[in-house]
């Protein structure tokens, strides 16, 4: 089976520096882009390879490209920003790719910068993500005395190339906050439209674009559209790291087809639940996806058909719910940390998740009252899609709405018993 996202990767190795990447066939495809290709014919590969965005949403990279204006009366400046932010509760794939092939992201970068004929590309990264820091910065100097940035391979392309390291909140990797905060301003998200490719960094045209999505379009170039397509199992291309946390016997990473479905992930590659325990469900995508539990063990994990599971493949990186751990403990840990990195900027974020944290808390303190079970079921609707300014929210109500759904008698129990009934003391 073929990994061409971590091919080159050894756990807890060094990545590899300039010399090996180009050994191991690194920066090939940048030759050729820029040799033989026009920008244009860069966007259209990524395009047929139907590319979608490993960042949670799932749009098109050459889609997403194409909304650039290209045209000659559109000359304005452009960026490129590749979000390695990754606070998703969960989620560690990006992670993976930073400290393991820096220069297989920086490629994708440039690659990306090419096709929308950026001159300057940015890469902002999380802020606890020091290792991830240093090997990058030391992959960008190596690319840039290679002749990698700045005039790129003598082609006439100029690129410039940023590493920011975010102040840290989850808020910062939503691309419009993002882009307040590259420009110093409050991480607040912005209002679309306009969209940032028409009008996102200081005015500019700006694609932003996830580390993993950027991290295949290398590979695209070098091997082809039909390549990309064929590496995955069902209606979406190209491969996908899927991730396993909670009680797994082998929780981890793994690059696998797109569309393995989370029976494989589970028992094959996670080892299946720890001695003793059975699985109950699973947020598919990190915290901020609806449940999926044992019937939909044999659910594709591609975007459609976890979508028609009724969640979303979201970074793919899945959380585990055993049958001896409280969903209720599970969900006052995630409500207070999606509470805590709600920006404050519109009122049924900022006063609702707060309300939910509250409500979650008594219930597990055992000062639960009846009514409390509906009042938390009318907060997840009232924070769902269409109702706040970003997705910070409905990502918050997604395990929420969904836990009430599948497992609401262990809410119920913690009114009755006055307290959480899995609390051993
Ligand atoms: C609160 C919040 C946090 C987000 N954090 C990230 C993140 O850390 N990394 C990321 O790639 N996308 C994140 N996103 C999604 C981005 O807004 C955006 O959709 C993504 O970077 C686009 O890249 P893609 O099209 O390659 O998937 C976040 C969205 C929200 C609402």
């Amino acid at each position: 089976m073929e990994r061409p996202l971590t091919r080159n990767i050894r756990p807890g190795a060094e990545p590899l520096d300039l010399d090996g990447t180009r050994r191991a066939g690194g920066y090939q495809a940048l030759e050729k882009a820029v040799r033989t290709m026009t920008p244009s014919e860069v966007t259209a590969v990524v395009k047929a390879a139907n590319l979608r965005g490993r960042g949670g949403a799932g749009f098109p990279a050459g889609v997403k490209w194409e909304l650039v204006p290209m045209g000659p009366d559109a000359r304005r400046p452009k960026a490129l920003v590749a979000n390695a932010d990754e606070m998703e509760p969960g989620t560690f794939k990006d992670r993976l790719l930073l400290e393991g092939d820096p220069h297989q992201l920086l490629e994708g970068v440039i690659l990306a910068a090419y096709a929308i004929q950026a001159e300057v590309a940015w890469i902002f990264l999380r802020w606890e993500y020091q290792l991830a820091r240093r090997r990058l910065q030391q992959a960008i100097a190596e690319a840039r005395e290679a002749g990698y940035v700045g005039d790129v391979l003598g082609s006439g392309f100029r690129l410039d190339l940023r590493l920011h390291v975010s102040a840290g909140r989850y808020m910062c990797g939503e691309e419009t906050a993002l882009l307040n905060a590259l420009e110093g301003k409050r991480a607040v998200p912005r209002a679309k439209p306009p969209f940032p490719q028409v009008s996102g960094l200081w005015g500019r045209p700006t694609v932003v674009n996830n580390v993993e999505t950027l991290c295949c379009v290398p590979h695209i170039v070098d091997k082809g559209a039909e390549w990309f397509r064929k590496l995955g199992r069902g209606p979406d291309a190209g491969t996908k790291l899927y991730g396993a946390s909670g009680k797994v016997r082998r929780p981890g990473l793994w690059e696998l087809p797109m569309g393995t479905t989370l029976r494989e992930v589970l028992e094959e590659h996670a080892g299946g639940m720890r001695e003793g325990l059975r699985f109950r469900g699973a947020l598919p995508g990190g915290a901020s996806t609806d449940f999926l539990v044992e019937e939909h063990l044999d659910v594709p994990l591609d975007f459609e058909s976890v979508q028609k599971a009724g969640s979303r493949l979201g970074t793919g990186t899945m959380i585990v719910l055993d049958d001896r751990t409280c969903p209720v403990g599970v969900l006052e840990n995630l409500e207070r940390f999606f509470a805590r990195e709600s920006c404050g900027w519109c009122t049924p974020c900022r006063e609702g998740l707060p309300w939910v944290h509250e409500v979650l808390r008594a219930l597990e303190e055992g000062r639960g009252q009846a009514g409390d079970v509906d009042l938390l079921a009318h907060h997840a609707r009232m924070l769902g899609p269409g109702i706040t300014f970003c997705a910070l929210a409905p990502g918050a109500a997604a395990p929420l709405g969904s836990a009430l759904g599948h497992f609401r008698e262990d809410f119920e129990e913690h009114v009755k018993q006055r307290g959480c009934p899995w609390r051993r003391d």
